[in-house]
């Protein structure tokens, strides 16, 4: 089968689409013909093997483990595992994978798939899973907002923060997002109800007023982060991919917020996303009902998946980016 395939880390002159063998599926896993596989910056992180925590992750100390790149995945189901009771082939699927998706093929545990939502392509599904699981335990689990509240979602306009604004807002919450002038328009019509442009106004601009705030873009320091909430407002710490260092690429913050909040009633809390069907299947509930709707990017032929990586790491993204693998 055609794969974009890398033996080593490196920038996108490292990747080269290539025949590869089918993968095996084991008694728990699912094969998947992937029709289309979205891109985020998790596809740069594992490619260079950058920030070295990555690494130390278990992702490949001197090269990737994985050779194919891409996770986020949406396909039928081609061939099932002996234990598999959930899905059956010939199934539309969509959900993360563990053999990379910018292939023919993709081999997805039973445990991180869920149906495709009816209302959705295939290019629409697989710009979900990822973004879409991490903004969704960012509202409900870490910030639990609720209907009423003031919610500030840093780097609205991007993939986890096109499906933050969305979700908050399907909770009753009200949305005010951080973005440049390009996303505005983009982050009021998916429900953000004021929009700040990072590039005028900074994210305290409006004062102390939020109740809590999603941060996934910028690298703000926390102490930043908190002149915009209020004294018991609540920062979800998600990611950020500027200035970041090359040992740890932000997660610092991530680190830090626990122990700058333990004598605090303002709180810092990392977002650290955990893949899985029920929440997958909680957005395909939100999203067949009309109050969630992917916010698709460019979309790429399987031969330019470089070029999808490379435009996503330049910045400003607006959605998220796919690649098509089946012509639709
Ligand atoms: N913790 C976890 O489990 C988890 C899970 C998924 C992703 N992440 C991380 O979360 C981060 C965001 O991921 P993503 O997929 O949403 O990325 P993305 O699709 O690239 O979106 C980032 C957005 O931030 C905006 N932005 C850039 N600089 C900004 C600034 N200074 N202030 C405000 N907005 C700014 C960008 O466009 P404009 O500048 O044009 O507005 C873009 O729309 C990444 O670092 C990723 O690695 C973490």
């Amino acid at each position: 089968m055609k794969a974009i395939v890398q033996d080593s880390y490196g920038d996108t002159d490292v990747l080269r689409l290539d025949d590869v063998e089918t993968p095996g599926i084991g008694p728990a896993d699912v094969l998947v013909r992937v029709h289309a596989a979205g891109v985020d910056p998790g596809v740069w992180h594992l490619m260079t093997g950058r920030p070295y925590l990555v690494r130390a992750l278990g992702f490949g100390l001197r090269g990737p483990k994985v050779r194919v790149r891409g996770r986020d995945v949406a396909g039928v189901v081609e061939a099932v595992g002996a234990e598999v009771t959930r899905f059956a082939v010939g199934d539309d699927v969509y959900g993360t994978c563990e053999t990379g998706s910018f292939a023919e093929l993709a081999v997805s545990r039973e445990k991180r798939l869920a149906h495709k939502p009816v209302s959705l392509t295939f290019e629409q599904a697989a710009t979900v899973p990822i973004s879409g699981v991490t903004a969704l335990q960012a509202v409900r689990d870490v910030v639990h907002m609720g209907a009423g509240q003031k919610l500030l979602v840093i780097g609205a306009g991007g993939g986890v923060g096109s499906f933050a604004v969305q979700i908050a807002t399907s909770y009753g919450v009200e949305v005010t997002g951080v973005c440049s002038a390009g996303n505005a328009d983009l982050v009021r019509s998916i429900g953000a109800v004021d929009v700040l442009d990072y590039a005028v106004d900074e994210i305290d601009s409006r004062g102390p007023v939020f109740d809590a705030l999603i941060d996934t873009a910028g690298n703000r320091p926390l102490a930043l982060l908190r002149r915009a909430l209020t004294p018991t407002g609540v920062a979800g710490i998600v990611g950020g991919e500027a200035g970041s260092g090359a040992v740890f690429g932000g997660f610092e913050r991530q680190l830090a917020a626990p122990l700058t909040s333990m004598f605090r009633a303002q709180k810092a809390r990392p977002v650290t996303a955990k893949e899985n069907s029920a929440d997958l299947e909680d957005l395909t509930r939100l999203i067949d009902s009309g109050a969630v709707r992917p916010s698709v990017g460019r979309v790429y032929p399987l031969a330019d998946a470089p070029q999808a990586i490379a435009d996503n790491r330049a910045g400003h993204a607006r959605g998220k980016a796919v690649v098509r693998v089946l012509p639709a």
